[in-house]
C-alpha cells in the first residue's frame, strides 16, 4: 500500500535555532554570514535573518530554561520545558497556497497523524508537527504577499492561534502569495553574501523511516539516493534538492546537522574565504570537489552553516568517504 502524501512544499522556507545568547547569534549570522536582521521580538526574545528570498531564511529564539513563552492573546507558543536546550527548533516547508495547507491539515488529522500545533504568523499560517526522530517540522502559507509592510523592525509579539476549521468563516484562499520576484538583500559589509537556503541535512539511525516520513506526510520526492544518504525535493525542480537526509550508525549527533545557503559562484565561494580569512574569523571545513565548492562555519552556539555553489546537478558518489564526512559532502 502507497503512504498517503499529505504536506507538498514548494522548498524549505527557513531554519529556526534555539540559541543560547540571541544578541550574540544574531550578530553573528548578521555581520559575519551576511543575513538581514529583517524583524525581531523582544518579548518572545526572537530574531529573524534572511537575503529577502522567503520571509526569513533563518529564525533565532533564545532558550527558556524550561519556561513557557506566550504569543498574542494569550496564546501558549512555547510549552513549559520545550526550547530548554540550544538545538533545531524547526524546518519550515513552503506550501503553495492555504487552499493546500488546509486540506493536508483535514487529511492528516483525520487519519490521526500526530500534529502540534497551528497558529497564525500574520504573514502565514502554520501547521507544526514532529518527525520520527522528534526534529518539529512547520509547514506554512504565506498570507500577504508584501510581508515586509507587516513584519519589519522591532515588533510586538507576532504569533496567535489560528483555527484552519474557520478560516474567517470563508473558504481557505487558493491564491499563491509567496514572492516569486523577491529583492535579495545583503549585508554590504559582512565577508559572506548568501541569495538564499536551499537545503538542510539532517543525521539519523534509520534512514528508511526518515524517508517514509518525509515522503508522505512531508510530501517530498526523493531524487537520489548514495550511499546511506537520500535526497529529497520538493515541488520546484530548478532546486536541487531541500532536505539531505544521512545515515549515521553511532548514536552521536542524531538530528539537525546544519542549513545550507547558495553564493553566486564560485568566485564567489573563493572571496568569501579570503574576507573570512582577513578578519581572522575560523573556516570550519572547506569542501572543493567535482560536485561543489563550499566552505562551513561554526556559529557561537556550535551550530554549523554552509555556504556554496554547486558545479553539477549529479549528486557526489560517496560510498568511499567515511560515514562521518557524508553530512559536509552531500
Ligand atoms: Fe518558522
Amino acid at each position: 500500500m502507497t503512504a498517503s502524501i499529505y504536506f507538498q512544499p514548494r522548498r524549505l522556507g527557513h531554519a529556526n535555532l534555539w540559541v543560547e545568547n540571541l544578541s550574540r547569534s544574531q550578530s553573528f549570522y548578521n555581520s559575519v554570514c551576511g543575513l538581514t536582521v529583517e524583524f525581531w521580538e523582544p518579548d518572545l526574545i526572537a530574531s529573524f535573518l534572511g537575503t529577502g528570498n522567503t520571509p526569513h531564511d533563518l529564525g533565532m529564539i533564545e532558550t527558556t530554561g524550561g519556561k513557557a513563552r506566550y504569543g498574542r492573546n494569550g496564546l501558549l507558543q512555547i510549552p513549559e520545558g520545550v526550547g530548554a536546550e540550544v538545538g533545531l527548533g524547526h524546518l519550515a516547508w513552503e506550501l503553495e497556497n492555504e487552499a493546500e495547507l488546509v486540506d493536508a491539515y483535514r487529511r492528516a488529522r483525520k487519519d490521526k497523524v500526530p500534529l502540534d500545533m497551528t497558529v497564525d504568523h500574520q504573514v502565514a499560517h502554520s501547521v507544526y508537527l514532529y518527525d520520527p526522530d522528534g526534529n518539529s517540522m512547520e509547514y506554512y502559507c504565506d498570507t500577504v504577499k508584501d510581508w515586509r509592510t507587516i513584519l519589519h523592525g522591532e515588533m510586538e509579539l507576532i504569533t496567535s492561534a489560528w483555527d484552519p476549521d474557520a478560516p474567517d468563516g470563508k473558504e481557505p484562499s487558493s491564491d499563491p502569495l509567496y514572492d516569486e520576484h523577491p529583492e535579495i538583500r545583503t549585508v554590504d559589509d559582512a565577508p559572506v553574501h548568501p541569495r538564499r537556503v536551499t537545503h538542510a541535512v539532517l543525521v539519523t539511525q534509520n534512514l528508511e523511516q526518515l524517508v517514509k516520513f518525509y515522503t508522505s506526510v512531508g510530501g517530498l520526492t526523493e531524487v537520489a539516493r548514495g550511499a546511506g544518504v537520500a535526497y529529497l525535493r520538493g515541488r520546484l525542480s530548478h532546486y536541487s534538492y531541500h532536505l539531505v537526509i544521512c545515515e549515521k550508525q553511532d548514536s552521536e549527533g542524531r538530528g539537525y546537522h546544519h542549513v545550507s545557503f547558495e553564493l553566486e559562484s564560485v568566485d564567489a565561494v573563493d572571496a568569501s574565504e579570503k574576507a573570512l580569512e582577513s578578519r581572522d574569523i575560523p573556516i570550519e571545513l572547506r569542501v572543493d570537489n567535482a560536485t561543489k565548492r563550499s566552505f562551513y562555519l561554526r556559529d557561537p552556539d556550535g551550530f554549523l552553516s554552509e555556504y556554496y555553489y554547486r558545479r553539477t546537478a549529479e549528486q557526489p558518489d560517496l560510498s568511499d568517504d567515511p560515514p562521518r564526512m557524508r553530512p559536509f559532502l552531500v
